[in-house]
């Protein structure tokens, strides 16, 4: 029998800014999640000038890994990863973001982690841009609309493949590069691109414009990468929601299809090194002006990417006919007609539950393509309860045991090339899009609510030695 190759790696995904805390720790500046309040389920998260003094922000001092990080350590190499995505927090090295020379201290940080990392024989997979852009180049830049910040993230890059070229081999640009597609959505181009809308702008335009400049520095990267060490594996990394059609209605399919350009207009640059056609049709439609200069086709071309990292946490499915106004339950990211599939269930967070959706993405992905992939985020968000000391996180085991077997059938059946799997907080931290703490994915408990009260102490649910033993076993055993 057919079995996950020997070197997958299975590991745990996180972000700095979700659980490193020490937010302003040893001359780290402000990013942009630094200034993002607590939310909640159908509450959005406030975008605050600069760091106000009466105001509660969740990420500052998040888990507070920064101090523990080593006791952490050893609890993930107890559960067997073997390997931790992680990402580098950019004003943790360069605080303003325009500043000459890197914060030392904030780069002897990561080479300590990932010394203790390598202690354990945990290999680092990193990000480098998980929505932590300076605050100063949001502000005083306008993030990603200026030309001048891909410099100033190109020079972080260069400075981290430099830093660690013998510590780390796997690495992507930005995290979800994609997600700001969703321009209804504030927080998307705020936390992807340091950029605030302004009143009468054309969202879709700006987001294409600041697109572009992150499609230009993400391959220049890439280059940079290349130039410093030649194993480097550098991938983009995309959130990939599929879009369904609601029926075997033409137009449902049609308008599916359509919808998941959405989806693929990022992977599509960075992967073939060119604008996909559907794209430039519509920049000439609707008369966009994207900043394309002389000289960057070329060097999207030289900057293609090794492989796809990809979050997958649910589908989304559209039905041609919905009236806009009248759409009943709208699920997921406010899709113009997204429609509740009538055959799956969700999260208490409405986050849609489909694994089968996995090895169809990890497919069509693939198909499109030829490149490796990799699963670098994959997971169930919570209430956890507490019983007689112990955390029986059945729902979560569920899921993600879902989620290996339809991986399996990928790379055992269909012959997807897959790098590794590491599901999303593998210890609990603050979510995103809400930034509470109540919504844990962890295998391990932290004590900290949505208030910031706790005593941080950490603790296994049933997950940690559940997953243990997928790891143990290669994914034989679930
Ligand atoms: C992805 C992000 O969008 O989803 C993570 O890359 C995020 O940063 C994860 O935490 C889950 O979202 P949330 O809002 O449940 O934390």
């Amino acid at each position: 029998m057919k079995t996950l190759p020997n070197d997958f790696l299975w590991g745990g995904a996180l972000a700095a800014h979700q659980f490193e805390g020490g937010w302003d720790a040893d001359g780290k500046g402000p990013s942009v999640v630094d200034v993002l309040t607590a939310g909640a389920h159908g509450v959005a998260r406030r975008i605050t000038d600069k760091v106000e003094p009466n105001e509660f922000y969740p990420n500052h001092e998040a888990i507070d890994f920064y101090h523990r990080y080593k006791e952490d350590v050893a609890l993930f190499a107890e559960m067997g990863l073997k390997c931790l995505r992680t990402s580098i927090g950019w004003s943790r090295i360069f605080p303003n973001g325009d500043d000459a020379e890197p914060n030392e201290a904030g780069l002897q940080f990561y080479d300590d982690l990932f010394d203790e990392l390598l202690k354990h024989d945990i290999e680092p997979i990193i990000t480098l841009s998980h929505f932590e852009m300076p605050l100063h180049l949001a502000r005083e830049y306008g993030g990603f609309r200026n030309r001048e910040v891909v410099e100033h993230f190109v020079h972080f890059a260069e400075v981290c493949f430099d830093r660690y070229k013998d510590k780390v081999k796997y690495w992507m640009t930005f995290n979800e590069i994609n997600n700001k597609m969703d321009v209804n959505n504030p927080l998307f181009l705020w936390t992807n691109s340091g950029v605030l809308l302004e009143e009468g702008e054309n969202a879709r335009e700006v987001m294409y414009q600041t697109g572009h400049h992150e499609l230009i520095a993400s391959a220049l990267a890439v280059a940079k990468g290349k130039e410093i060490n030649a194993d480097f594996e550098i991938g983009a990394m995309v959130s990939h929601v599929p879009i369904y059609p609601y029926s075997s209605n033409p137009d449902d399919v049609m308008l599916a299809e359509e919808m998941m350009r959405q989806r693929y207009f990022f992977p599509d640059v960075q992967v073939r090194g060119f604008y996909p056609s559907y794209a430039l049709n519509e920049f000439e439609r609707e008369g966009y002006n994207i900043p394309i200069l002389e000289g960057d086709e070329e060097i999207l071309q030289n900057g293609k990417v090794d492989y796809l990292g990809f979050s997958y946490y649910m589908s989304t499915t559209v039905k041609s006919d919905v009236v806009v106004d009248n759409r009943g339950d709208i699920v997921n990211g406010g899709l113009p007609n997204g429609v509740e599939n009538p055959y799956i269930q969700s999260s208490d967070w409405g986050w849609a539950i489909d694994p089968v959706g996995l090895r169809y993405v990890l497919n069509r992905l693939y198909d499109r393509y030829k490149i490796p992939l990799f699963i670098v985020e994959n997971g169930f968000g919570a209430v956890d309860e507490i019983v007689d000391g112990k955390i029986h996180d059945t729902a979560r085991i569920d899921y993600l045991k879902a989620h290996i077997e339809q991986l399996k059938k990928a790379v055992l059946y269909d012959g997807v090339d897959l790098i590794g799997y590491t599901p999303w907080g593998i210890i609990d931290i603050v979510s995103f899009t809400t930034g509470e703490m109540k919504k844990r994915y962890g295998m391990i408990y932290v004590d900290r609510d949505n208030e910031g009260n706790g005593s941080m102490e950490r603790m296994k649910k049933d997950s940690f030695d559940w997953y243990k033993r997928v790891i143990a076993t290669n994914g034989e055993e679930l």
